[in-house]
């Protein structure tokens, strides 16, 4: 996920407005959006909590679009949201289960696309092998946090750092297996 420099990845109403900053690095890398798409495309299905399908909804209400294009995605809920499109699918009960016996097998490449509590929950499961974790040069003071209710520590390897001409820097980390 994308998070301010002090951990929050929406504002507390779940507002997202600030991801625009006007920041400019001059020694950093244009994000090119053939890149973006052959990155995109490695992504085999997308899993997320409901409170960000349904910040997804209201993007897509505001003609803002669909990101998760026709791939697999799956919506963590115990409720009753509105299904917009074929490729989404509901899902409650045991996360470490789904994704170990139903996902895994079928999915090489699952990204998961937030929020907070879902990261948080993925972390502290141990379902995760990587975090991406891009840091946008602005601070908000208050909001929820990148990893919410996480309640153990988790040893990271940082494996790549990229800064971008926006001012973002994107951080990517392999969880390490710790033996305890
Ligand atoms: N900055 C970024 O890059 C970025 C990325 C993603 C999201 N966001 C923002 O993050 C905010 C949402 O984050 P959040 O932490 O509030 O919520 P969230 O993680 O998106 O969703 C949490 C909800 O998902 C459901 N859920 C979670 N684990 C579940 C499980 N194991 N089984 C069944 N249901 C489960 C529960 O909802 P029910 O009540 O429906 O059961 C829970 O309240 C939004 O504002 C979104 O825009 C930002």
């Amino acid at each position: 996920m994308a998070a301010s420099l002090d951990g929050f990845i929406a504002r507390k109403d779940g507002s997202v407005d600030w991801l625009e900053t006007t920041d400019e690095f001059a020694g950093g890398d244009s994000l090119d959006p053939g890149t973006v798409a052959a990155f995109l495309e490695t992504i085999d299905c997308y899993v997320m909590g409901s409170r960000t399908y349904e910040t997804a909804l209201r993007f897509e209400a505001r003609g803002l679009g669909w990101p998760y294009g026709g791939k697999p995605t799956f919506v963590l809920t115990r409720r009753e949201l509105p299904r917009v499109r074929d490729t989404v699918e509901f899902c409650s009960g045991d996360l470490a289960q789904f994704v170990n016996g139903r996902l895994r097998p079928s999915f090489r490449s699952i990204w998961f696309v937030g929020g907070g509590a879902v990261s948080g929950e993925c972390l502290r499961l141990g379902l995760a092998d990587e975090v991406r974790y891009s840091i946008l040069p602005i601070l908000i003071g208050e909001g929820i946090p990148f990893f919410d209710e996480l309640d153990k520590d988790v040893a990271l390897h940082l494996a790549e750092v990229k800064a971008y001409r926006s001012g973002m820097v994107a951080l990517r980390y392999e969880v390490r297996r710790t033996t305890s």
